[in-house]
């Protein structure tokens, strides 16, 4: 047979609201043009973000049951930790210790649990645990990725301006998401993006690669001169997205990681990755990079993590979760070693593990919960034991991969190829013909058009969203002038697909008459496209008013 076993069904069923051209009309009026604020229960399809809207297994629902709301050192805090030490440190599967079990089969054998769960000792890697979590604390669980990103930037903001008052730093990426370079920003330091724009928008011959080429990796070589033209010292961190969100969600290959491991040992500056879509970015490694067909997404994990001396988690993605976030280091790393205070013997001064802590605890709580209620741990642990299938993750990634080739075969220019993992990109550049100007926000324009005439809500991540006028000339250069398709996990079907194809091949034949942006309140508000008002405006106005009187 040709065609492919199913491999997941679905005992949930939401039915979608039918909705007129006209209602959408005046939400969209009503709502000022901003597409965050139109209602959700408007839209016949909602691709906006993959982010916390992931439809959960059985599985996690039953552990969100046995979910502990304890203040303080909840079952939940002990299963949440130990699961990434498993998927991130263990190796794979044939050694993970799945503490998550003993909750679920209610364990009531309390020697044991101690012994396993409650008084563990762990150090040396990127969880602490028992003891050394309270000594050096060096992993806070943080409801979601940009409040772990924040914690992480005031924390280094502080110690940076206190040993260099008045100092301007640099923190490139192979791509930042928005809210971290919102968080960069804020913090006073410059971010840039080094990635490989040259091929980002390359199509090849009928639209397939026989491999996926690795087009999120980071720039090596803009990242060298980078460094030696502003000097190390102004250089305090260097980031890794994976999947490269804002660069098409685009797969980095473990090759650029040890790449990228390797300047940062060579330069002694910590490497942060940012993990909203490890498991992704693993399959893809799994399916394109020599010597990974073998193994299982753990073991590739638990290999990428290793070139990393910290992480901010978003875990509302590959966490299959509704919600949840992660802010960790090595203990006693690079990142340990170049932002805590040490005294002249050498012994510790302030631990920077401490300052973050104490960041957690005023802001979202103690350490044992960190802004999640018990029963989203839960739900989090099992789904990130979740992410680890791969027929899951195939299905999904193979779901990507339809709609963009739909796009391809449709005929509408602009779509990246492959698709990312978690979504579908289009150059509105190409879309556009190369006829609207970087000031026209067309995308935003395509966006909010797509809403009205067809009830499907995409998100602009290009000149709108990433603020092309307020760049910088280097800057400007970095911007990919996208709109995504995100597809939420564990939710779709074919059928939504192939709906979405037929309405952006509909706009397309016609998206002379998309109507252009103009920001009539909040232009240079910080990422203002969470909040800004929006105005539409006719494309051409003058020519067709010329048509118009023929
Ligand atoms: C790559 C990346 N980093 C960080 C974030 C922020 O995470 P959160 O939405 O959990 O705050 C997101 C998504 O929103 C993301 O895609």
């Amino acid at each position: 047979m040709n065609v492919p076993t199913p491999r997941s069904f679905s005992y949930v069923k939401r039915n979608v609201p039918e909705v007129t051209v006209e209602q959408r009309e005046r939400a969209l009026k009503a709502t000022h043009y901003n597409e965050f604020a139109f209602p959700a229960g408007m839209l016949t399809i909602d691709m906006l973000s993959d982010s916390g809207t992931t439809a959960m297994t059985d599985v996690q629902w039953s552990a969100l049951f046995l979910g502990d709301e304890s203040y303080g050192r909840n079952k939940g805090y002990y299963v949440l930790l130990d699961t990434f030490r498993d998927i991130f440190e263990r190796g794979g599967e044939k050694n993970w210790k799945k503490i998550i079990d003993l909750v679920r089969t209610d364990c009531k054998d309390i020697e044991k649990l101690m012994k396993e769960m409650y008084l563990c000792e762990y150090s040396g890697g990127l969880f602490n645990g028992g003891d050394a979590q309270l000594e050096r604390p060096n992993s806070f669980i943080i409801q979601q990725g940009r409040a772990a990103e924040a914690v992480l930037m005031e924390i280094v903001k502080n110690i940076l301006a206190k040993r260099y008052p008045g100092k301007v730093f640099t923190i490139p990426s192979n791509g930042h998401f928005d809210t971290t370079e919102g968080n960069i920003k804020q913090m006073g330091s410059i971010p840039r993006n080094l990635f490989h724009k040259e091929i980002l928008f390359e199509v090849p011959e009928g639209g397939k690669y026989e491999k996926n080429p690795f087009k999120g990796d980071m720039d090596i070589k803009k990242l060298e001169q980078l460094i030696t033209t502003l000097g190390v010292e102004n250089v305090p961190l260097i980031f890794t997205t994976l999947t490269n969100n804002t660069v098409c969600g685009q797969a980095v290959s473990m090759k650029s990681i040890r790449e990228t491991a390797k300047i940062c040992e060579k330069y002694d500056i910590p490497l942060i990755f940012d993990v909203a879509r490890w498991a992704e970015n693993c399959y893809f490694i799994k399916m394109n990079e020599e010597g990974y067909e073998n193994k299982s997404i753990a073991e590739i994990a638990t290999e990428m993590f290793s070139y990393c001396d910290g992480f901010c988690m978003s875990a509302k993605k590959d966490g299959h979760a509704n919600m949840g976030g992660m802010l960790a280091f090595r203990d006693k790393g690079r990142f340990w070693r170049k932002f805590s205070e040490f005294n002249e013997d050498g012994s510790v001064k302030t631990d920077v593990g401490v300052l973050l802590k104490v960041k957690q605890i005023s802001c979202y709580g103690n350490d044992s919960y960190g802004g999640m209620s018990g029963r989203d741990i839960m739900a989090l642990s099992a789904g990130l034991y979740e992410s680890c299938n791969f027929n899951y993750l195939d299905e999904r990634v193979k779901q990507c991969e339809y709609l963009a080739q739909g796009f391809y075969k449709a005929g509408i220019k602009g779509v990246v190829l492959p698709a990312g993992g978690h979504g579908v990109y289009i150059n509105m550049d190409t879309f556009f013909d190369g006829k609207r100007g970087h000031e026209t926000f067309a995308g935003e324009g395509f966006s909010l058009e797509l809403i009205r005439r067809y009830g499907i809500r995409v998100s602009e991540l290009g000149d709108y969203s990433m603020e092309y006028d307020l760049k910088t000339p280097e800057q400007k250069e970095e911007v990919c002038n996208v709109v995504r398709f995100a597809i939420n996990r564990s939710m779709y079907s074919k059928e939504h697909l192939d709906y979405v194809i037929a309405a952006v091949k509909a706009l397309y034949e016609d998206r002379e008459n998309i109507p252009n942006m103009k920001i009539i309140w909040g232009h240079n508000l910080p990422m203002r496209h969470f909040h800004a008002f929006l105005e539409p405006y006719p494309n051409k106005p003058e020519e067709k008013k010329d048509e118009d009187k023929k």
